[in-house]
């Protein structure tokens, strides 16, 4: 969820309009240029880096080295809600369609990535 998704969002940073609704494939699996491509697909992108957060808050989830995600230690819980902090801004900000503002809402969303990464990624949880 949160590669696609924050790579669409940081897409915005540039000029959208070099992604064209793409007429002969409305179903395209690229977020930018299918249906609801474009500023809509910011916007979708954003809430679904929002909405991760609770997903990485379900208990049971294993971590590709086989370890349970620490869903109830307090930094992992923080982690998650800095991560809903940066989709929900950037959702407010696509909606402005304001190029600048994106630049600032990807710098927010990476480093809520870091923020997390940097703990529990090199721990290998
Ligand atoms: C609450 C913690 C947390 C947050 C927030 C988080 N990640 Fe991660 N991420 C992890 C952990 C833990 C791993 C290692 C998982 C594993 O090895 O299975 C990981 C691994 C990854 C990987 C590598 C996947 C692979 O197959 O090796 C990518 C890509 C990634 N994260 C992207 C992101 C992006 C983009 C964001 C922000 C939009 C983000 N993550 C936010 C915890 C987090």
């Amino acid at each position: 969820m949160l590669f696609p998704a924050s790579n669409v969002v940081f897409a915005a940073q540039g000029n959208l309009s070099l992604f064209k609704l793409d007429i002969h494939r409305p179903l395209s699996p690229n977020p930018l240029t299918n249906l609801f491509g474009g500023w809509e697909a910011v916007e979708n992108a954003s809430l679904t880096l929002a909405e991760s957060a609770n997903v990485l808050l379900l208990p049971g989830r294993a971590c590709a080295n086989g370890n349970v995600a620490p869903v109830q230690r307090p930094d992992w819980i923080e982690y998650t809600k800095l991560l809903r902090d940066a989709g929900q801004a950037a959702y407010k900000a696509a909606k402005t369609k304001n190029q600048d503002a994106m630049v600032d809402m990807s710098m927010v969303i990476a480093d809520s990535c870091n923020a997390c990464h940097r703990v529990c990624r090199r721990e290998r949880l």
